[in-house]
Formats: C-alpha cells, sequence, structure tokens
C-alpha cells in the first residue's frame, strides 16, 4: 500500500459505536471532517476546543518557515542568517511581498515607489497633535495608521491587484513616518518631514533625531544595525499579531484598518513588551555580583528570566545570534552599554546551568535588542514601534495572501457555551419592587 492511501485517521465515536475515516493531509485533519462526528441528525457536530489556537492551523501559507526545535526560520525558503548578512530590509519587504528576489529593475522601482509615499497628508499631522502630551507612541502609531484608511477610501477595493499594491507601498512608506512622529510628539519636538534623499532606515532616523541641522546622516554603522532589526521582526508566520491582520482582515476590510489590528495585538506586553522587561530587569541586577542571586530566585520558581525560552523555539532564537553580532557594532558607535556585562553573564550562566538545559531555555530576539534600542536612545515605548515598522511588510504580505486564498472564509470560531439558558425575564420595576 503506497504510504498516501494509509493517510487517514480512524475515529471510533464510543457514544454511538460509530466509525469515521478522516483523510490525513499535510499532518493536518479538516475540522469540518470531525463536524460530520455527531450523535444524532439535529445535534451539533464534534469541535475542537483550543483556545489561543495552539494546535490549530487557521491557513495555507507560503510566506516563512520555522523549525523551533532546530533554531530554522526562513523568509519564503530564504535563511534569516543570509537575509541580515547580505540582504537589506526593503529587499526582503520585496521578497515577503512578491514572494521571490527582485530584479535590478524591480528593486529600484520598488524603493523609488516607497521613498516617494513616505509623506503623510497633512491633516495627519493636524491630528497627531491632538493627542495629549505623554499619549503612547504604539496608541498614536495604532491610531494614526487606522485613520489612513480615510485618506485612501480607494483602499476598500481589496480585489484590485493594482489597488492592493499601492496600500502596501503607501504603509510600508508611511509607517517610519507616522511611527517617528508618535516619538516627536512625546517630546514636544517638531515633526520631521521624510528626506527623500536618503534609504528607508536612514531617512526614519533623520525624522526621530534632526533637530536645526541642514541634513542629518546617521553613522552608516547605525543605520545597518536597525535595517538588521527590521529584517529580523519581518515576519514570523501566524504569531498573535498576524493572526489578528488576519482575522480582521477576513472581513474584508481595507487593509490599513487590518494592519490597525496588528498593531494593537503587538501593543500587549505578551508580544511586543519583552525587551522591555529584559531592560529592567537588568537595571534591577545592576551588578555582576548579583547575579548568583538573581539565579537561584528564578531557579527556585520565583520569577523568570526574561529573553530566555520561546513558545516555538527549543534551540537558540536565529535571531538572538545576530542581534549579539549587531551588538558589537552599534556599541562601537555609541560605547558599551553597561548592561552587555550582566546580559553576557546571565547568558553564559544559563547556558551551562541544568535548570535551564533541561527545559531547552535559550535567549529570544528580545534579549539583546533591548540594549541596541536603548544604545540608540529610545524610550521603551518606542521598541514596540520599531518592531511594527519591521513587522509591517510581514503583516502585508499575510494580508495578501489571506485575500487571495479561496478557502478563507471570515473568521469565526466556536464556542463552547457555559451560560444559563431560558430564563425569564422579569422587567426592572417589578424587580427592584
Ligand atoms: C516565552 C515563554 C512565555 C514561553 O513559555 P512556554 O513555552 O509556555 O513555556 P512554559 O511557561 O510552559 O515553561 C516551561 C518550563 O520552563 C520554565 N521557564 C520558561 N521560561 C522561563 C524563563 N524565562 N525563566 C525561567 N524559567 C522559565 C517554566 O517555569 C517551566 O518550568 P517547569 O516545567 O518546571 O514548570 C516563556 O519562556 C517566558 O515567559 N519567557 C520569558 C519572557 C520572554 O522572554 N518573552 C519573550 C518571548 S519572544
Amino acid at each position: 500500500m503506497a504510504a498516501n492511501d494509509a493517510a487517514t485517521l480512524t475515529i471510533r465515536d464510543n457514544r454511538t459505536g460509530s466509525e469515521y475515516d478522516v483523510p490525513i493531509t499535510d499532518g493536518t485533519i479538516k475540522a469540518a471532517d470531525l463536524g460530520k462526528i455527531r450523535t444524532a441528525e439535529d445535534e451539533p457536530g464534534l469541535a475542537v476546543y483550543d483556545p489561543g489556537f495552539v494546535n490549530t492551523a487557521s491557513c495555507r501559507s507560503s510566506v516563512t518557515y520555522i523549525d523551533g526545535e532546530q533554531g530554522i526560520l526562513e523568509y519564503r525558503g530564504y535563511p534569516i542568517e543570509q537575509l541580515a548578512e547580505k540582504s537589506s530590509f526593503l529587499e526582503v519587504a520585496y521578497l515577503l511581498i512578491k514572494g521571490q528576489l527582485p530584479t535590478k529593475a524591480e528593486y529600484d522601482a520598488w524603493v523609488h515607489e516607497i521613498t516617494y509615499h513616505t509623506f503623510v497628508h497633512e491633516n495627519v499631522k493636524g491630528f497627531m497633535h491632538g493627542f495629549r502630551y505623554d499619549a503612547h507612541p504604539m496608541g498614536m502609531l495604532m491610531a494614526s495608521v487606522g485613520a489612513l484608511s480615510t485618506f485612501y477610501p480607494d483602499a476598500r477595493n481589496i480585489n484590485d491587484a493594482d489597488n492592493r499594491h499601492m496600500q502596501i507601498v503607501r504603509m510600508i512608506a508611511k509607517m517610519p513616518t507616522l511611527g517617528a512622529w508618535s516619538f516627536r510628539h512625546a517630546q514636544g519636538k517638531p515633526f520631521v518631514y521624510p528626506d527623500n534623499d536618503l534609504g528607508y532606515t536612514a531617512n526614519f532616523l533623520s525624522m526621530l533625531f534632526k533637530m536645526s541641522e541642514q541634513k542629518f546622516e546617521a553613522d552608516e554603522r547605525l543605520v545597518r544595525a536597525l535595517d538588521v532589526l527590521f529584517i529580523l521582526h519581518a515576519d514570523h508566520e501566524q504569531n498573535c499579531s498576524t493572526n489578528a491582520v488576519r482575522s480582521v482582515g477576513s472581513s474584508q476590510v481595507d487593509p490599513y484598518s487590518a494592519v490597525a489590528a496588528g498593531v494593537a495585538a503587538l501593543y500587549g506586553p505578551l508580544h511586543g513588551g519583552a525587551n522591555e522587561a529584559v531592560l529592567r530587569m537588568l537595571k534591577r541586577i545592576g551588578k555582576k555580583e548579583n547575579i548568583p542571586d538573581f539565579m537561584q530566585g528564578v531557579k527556585d520558581g520565583n520569577e523568570r528570566l526574561m529573553g530566555f525560552g520561546h513558545r516555538v523555539y527549543k534551540n537558540y532564537d536565529p535571531r538572538a545570534k545576530i542581534i549579539k553580532k549587531a551588538c558589537d557594532d552599534v556599541f562601537e558607535v555609541t560605547g558599551v552599554n553597561p548592561l552587555l556585562e550582566i546580559a553576557q553573564e546571565l547568558e553564559k550562566i544559563a547556558l551551562e546551568d541544568e535548570y535551564f538545559v533541561k527545559r531547552k531555555l535559550y535567549p529570544n530576539v528580545d534579549f539583546y535588542s533591548g540594549l541596541i534600542y536603548e544604545a540608540f536612545q529610545f524610550p521603551p515605548e518606542m521598541f514596540t514601534v520599531l518592531f511594527a515598522i519591521g513587522r509591517t511588510p510581514g503583516w502585508l504580505a499575510q494580508w495578501l495572501e489571506l485575500v487571495q486564498d479561496k478557502e478563507q472564509k471570515i473568521a469565526r470560531p466556536k464556542q463552547i457555551y457555559t451560560g444559563d439558558r431560558t430564563l425569564d425575564f422579569v422587567p426592572a420595576s417589578e424587580r427592584w419592587g
């Protein structure tokens, strides 16, 4: 018998004694096939209870491949290590969106288009000024990217390929402008317009830090390090924010609204906030002599070693290795962050300590990224904004895949109802006497 003929699952329902053969395809069974298993014609079919979708494939995707056991991350089949070393963020964005690497002409046209869409409507500036003086930049980014849907109402025409391309270009181009302005607002500094002579990441740094100088040109090593960080964050398959983009996008809303949902998901501390927690932890440890006590507390279960462990990676997070290298380049320019020494010592101990080895706890992407961001003088609230800018091409690649996938439907999970039934309503006047 060929292996594929056996690719079925036989289920015996002990409630009825019936047996069902369910096909197994790509290591999955269809939830709809389980739905055919029922005790009576008028009873609901069998469903899967899976809070957080930890064992549910919600789509077919060719964007990103992860093997957590081996520590492998690939975008469109290309290993993250090679992309981080040899590519640029805009080339990676092209790869994610279009599915293949650009020719020279395609790349030049892509960079040109993105560069010339970095400006936003002046009214965007107006309403960004309306936020409170201490508004969190992620809240501002979320609101302003969602607001772009009102500036480009044609974006709702999601079935037109040229239209989709236009919105994708706009969003990748404008996210740094919105992110930088959110930062400047909190600082009470004037907004800086994009400089189209600069590359994507250099222009972002200019919009963040330019003051009275004619031209702001950041150190090339810093520009490259931030570009690499954007590459590392560009996609990570079906995580919380991507799932949010897909779920909201499944209603066929415009892509600005779908991406605003992704930004909202990333705003949450369980998703985008871990690098800030790493920094707080390192500052609390303060000096190397305090490490043994701290580690004992972790092993006693009093707290966690932040930046260690990952739901998917049970090996060294491939992105953490690259970030560690980027640290050296950044600190060459900015001077070494004294917290680096503590981080390195923690890592050294953890990689040899049985507690961490046994549980397969390795540094994740957040362990060193906060240190780099701090060296750039970003306040912690900005860390997630940087993540969102890097993740935008990934969100859009996944959204594009969603809207062209004939198998996709509006997201609508089931529930197990646990409330009351058929109560009799007594009007307030009678209940309250
Ligand atoms: C990322 C994380 C939530 C993944 O969690 P998970 O896959 O659900 O793993 P679990 O919480 O089931 O942990 C498995 C075991 O490792 C331990 N563990 C996990 N992460 C740990 C950490 N960072 N420090 C110490 N112990 C840790 C747990 O206590 C548990 O031990 P036990 O089996 O003795 O109870 C978790 O590793 C964590 O909290 N890390 C710190 C926060 C962080 O860096 N988040 C960023 C992720 S990109």
